[in-house]
């Protein structure tokens, strides 16, 4: 760690930011009305996205303050402690370093750390990774009866299966004919079932994705299909004279930072992708842990969805502050989450294609800041990270926006749209996305300015009913736009939130980068499964409500 971590809450910033507040009544309708300039002064370009903040309640001292803030606890060293290879992910010792994964081959200074040649390092996997994914689409690689892949089935849990799934289905558009990804990732056995049920081992493959190659879920996910694949080119006839490793080989591969493990469970390491330590699992949907996207998508796509976090990258890296978007929306969360109280933050992609998104930047945004020590070990004495959610519009406008416009709670939302449809379609004369689009604008808008009583009775409405169908407006939301959803424009999207995250773990002093928080419950579930199994010791040392339960499973499990 380069520097001692700054309490916010000591900060003059800090301060003012809340003598700020007690004296702030939110009031977007005046703010509009007085202020002409205040759309443009808070519209931002990032790379290729329109990003609009001016529906944040937020004023010109408001931001100023903000941006005091992001200097009293030094965002812009920490931003270059990051860049360059600096071990800020201090419980861990490491580096945090995704944004070298999407740095081009070409990049004028080489990136160094810890005697690593980082870029040389990544072309080099990254080449691995597209030649393996050309060989896949082309069928020069072919399963062990010499059929053409048709599925590429991703084994992996938390972010060795949220940003594949996510990108998967964002980009499946881009995907080659005839060739599919599906993602296995619960333990729950019913996940590899449903998922290999109507495919033909013959034409399946399978990727093992796990940074650590311990993970319980992915191991055990990744024996069961083993076991699968084998069982159906057995009942099939099609293993005659063949061993059991030259299918595995044909159909199993694998992406780890641990390639000795993968030899261990059976994966050829010639046909293996490796990372290293200092991507984050949260972080890694642009390293090797993207093979089934290569594959899928192809190699001329994942090169542009990396030039597109790479875009994004440049823009955080390089501009003031005062006009760089993740920084301006990281201290925009800080402002909701620690003085306006919100406890939450909703997501909501105007694009079908985006629909994994939202839980994709739950564990991107809740297993990086869901802290409650700092990066020096103390005890913080203020909110950290928030509950990140959503759905895809106009799903949600139908379940839980009532909450939005009319609950008791501040829920900053950031609504996310396309300006190009990938599926143009008209309704008669009606152009089906521009009536999406106008479903996204109505909903900032009704949020921003709402509806007062006079406007309600000037409707006709009954006296008694009219407290019901205010709109308070003043409800904060930011808009960011792109002109169509092209792999750059994801990759540029995921590079955001990352660098939001990043923002508001600096504001806030804490790690970003491990997540310990994760650990207690694996242990115990491994010592719970003796219990489970029936081991009567180990059951009486559990407290009573866990044996109690542990109890009605094996009075009611079918035997
Ligand atoms: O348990 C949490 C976690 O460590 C995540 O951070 C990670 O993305 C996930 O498990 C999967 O880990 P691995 O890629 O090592 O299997």
């Amino acid at each position: 760690m380069s520097k001692h971590i700054v309490d916010p809450t000591t900060t003059g910033a800090w301060a003012e930011l809340k003598s700020l507040r007690e004296d702030l009544s939110p009031d977007l309708r005046g703010w509009f009305a007085t202020d002409p300039q205040r759309t443009e002064k808070l519209s931002f370009t990032a790379a290729d996205l329109h990003v609009d903040l001016s529906k944040n309640l937020i004023t010109d001292d408001v931001l100023a303050q903000l941006l005091k803030l992001a200097d009293e606890v030094g965002l812009e060293d920490r931003r270059t402690a990051m860049f360059s290879g600096e071990h800020i992910n201090v419980t861990e010792d490491r580096a945090v370093l995704h944004t070298a994964l999407r740095r081009p081959k070409d990049a004028a200074e080489k990136l160094t750390v810890d005697g690593q040649d980082v870029d040389a390092d990544v072309h080099e996997v990254l080449a691995k990774v597209y030649d393996f994914a050309d060989s896949v689409r082309s069928g020069e690689w072919t399963g062990v009866t010499g059929k053409k892949i048709e599925t590429v089935v991703n084994i992996g849990i938390g972010g060795s299966d949220l940003g594949p799934v996510m990108v998967y289905e964002a980009l499946k558009p881009y995907a080659q004919q005839g060739l599919q990804a599906r993602f296995i990732s619960n333990i729950d056995p019913t996940d590899a079932a449903e998922t290999v049920a109507d495919l033909d081992p013959e034409t399946t493959l399978f990727i093992v994705a796990s940074k650590t190659f311990g993970t319980l879920e992915t191991l055990t996910n990744a024996r069961v299909c083993r076991a699968w694949l084998l069982d159906g080119l057995r009942s099939n006839g099609a293993l005659e004279g063949k061993e059991d490793n030259e299918a595995v080989a044909a159909h199993f591969v694998a992406v780890s930072t641990a390639l000795d493990k993968v030899e261990a469970f059976g994966i050829d390491p010639k046909n293996a992708f490796g990372f290293w330590n200092w991507v984050g699992g949260r972080y890694s949907v642009d390293s090797a842990i993207g093979t089934v996207l290569a594959i899928v998508l192809g190699p001329d796509s994942f090169e542009e969805f990396l030039a597109g976090f790479h875009a994004m990258d440049e823009h955080f890296r390089t501009t003031k502050l005062a006009q760089n978007v993740p920084a301006l929306m990281g201290l925009l969360n800080v402002w909701n989450v620690n003085f306006l109280g919100a406890h939450t933050h909703a997501v909501l992609p105007y694009d079908q294609y985006l629909h994994r998104f939202p839980a994709y930047l739950q564990q991107l945004t809740m297993e990086s800041n869901g802290k409650g020590v700092t990066a020096e070990g103390k005890q913080v004495s203020y909110q950290t990270g928030e509950v990140f959610w959503g759905e895809p519009g106009t799903n949600g406008q139908h379940a839980f926006y009532q909450l939005i416009h009319q609950g008791t709670r501040i829920i900053p939302a950031d609504f996310i749209a396309f300006a190009n449809p990938v599926h143009p379609t008209r309704d008669g004369e009606q152009d089906v996305h521009e009536l999406f689009l106008a479903n996204f604008l109505a909903q900032t808008k009704a949020l921003a300015f709402g509806k007062t009583a006079d406007e309600v009775r000037a409707e006709g409405t009954a006296e008694n009913i009219v407290p019901a169908r205010v709109f308070t407006g003043n409800r904060p939301t930011t808009s960011i736009m792109a002109s169509k959803l092209t792999p750059s424009v994801l990759g540029q999207l995921i590079a955001l939130y990352e660098h939001i995250t990043f923002v508001q773990g600096v504001v806030w002093g804490i790690d970003s980068f491990d997540q310990w928080g994760v650990e207690l419950g694996k242990q115990l579930a491994l010592q719970l499964a003796d219990a489970v199994a029936g081991d009567r010791e180990v059951l009486a040392q559990q407290d009573s409500s866990t044996q109690s339960l542990i109890g009605y499973y094996l009075e009611h499990r079918a035997q």
